[in-house]
């Protein structure tokens, strides 16, 4: 059964509480379950991993919706839940990347780079992260600002008031430093429409004008 179809995968429930992510395009299903391997051996929250094919994953299937679906139903969750996926960045850059890690830019952290309210499962147990493609060495502030990026222009009206609450937990500056690394990464991706370059680039004029 077709449990979602995202922009870069297609979700299927298998028997025994697994799902197969079989990746469209573009994926490497064998580099993203190193790093998901690497990211919960050091204690973070990461769906198991249970088998590596040439276009998909098999992983734990994890009970709970996204941090986002939970916002829509319980708008009143927001703050504190922009609380948790501050927690879950801070608790992430804790981590150094693995050997061999793509490089994303300065830095050592280990870095997801779409780490956002979509990619965060809620269970009673707390929540788990998801969607590993991006994973790279960096610092965090890159992951903290491509975050800033994605909820400012692919949000809609939800994500701008769940960034404001989100950026709260960081220091403004070194994030605006990493803006324009952030929407340059963004602008890269060739899943993002137009509609959304475009915001892309105006939150970019915005905080990070030329004088
Ligand atoms: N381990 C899992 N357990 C339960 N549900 C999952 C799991 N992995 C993914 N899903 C479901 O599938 C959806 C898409 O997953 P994911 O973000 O990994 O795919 P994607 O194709 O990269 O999506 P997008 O491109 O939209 O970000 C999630 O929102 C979630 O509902
Ligand atoms: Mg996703």
């Amino acid at each position: 059964m077709l449990l979602a179809s995202g922009r870069g995968s297609e979700i299927y429930a298998l028997d025994g509480g697994r799902v197969l992510r079989r990746f469209k395009a573009g994926g490497d299903p064998h580099r993203e379950a190193e790093v998901m391997r690497y990211a919960r051996s050091r204690g973070f929250p990461v769906p198991q991993v249970l088998d590596v094919m040439d276009d998909a994953l098999v992983l734990e299937r994890i009970p709970g919706p996204t941090m986002g679906a939970l916002l829509r139903r319980w708008p009143w969750l927001l703050p504190a839940q922009a609380a948790e996926l501050a927690r879950l960045h801070r608790l992430l850059h804790t981590i150094g990347a693995p050997p061999g890690s793509p490089v994303a830019g300065p830095g050592d952290r280990l870095v997801h780079l779409d780490l956002h309210p979509e990619n965060v499962l809620v269970t009673s147990a707390g929540p788990v992260v998801i969607d590993w493609t991006n994973a790279a060495m960096a610092d965090g502030a890159l992951d903290v600002a491509l975050t800033w990026v994605v909820l400012a222009t692919s949000g809609g009206t939800g994500g701008s008031l769940f960034c404001r609450f989100f950026l709260r937990h960081f220091e403004r500056g070194s994030l605006v430093g990493a803006l324009p690394r952030a929407a340059a990464f963004r602008l890269a991706d060739r899943n993002v429409t137009d509609g959304e370059r475009d915001r892309v680039r105006r939150l970019l004029e915005r905080y990070c004008a030329p004088d």
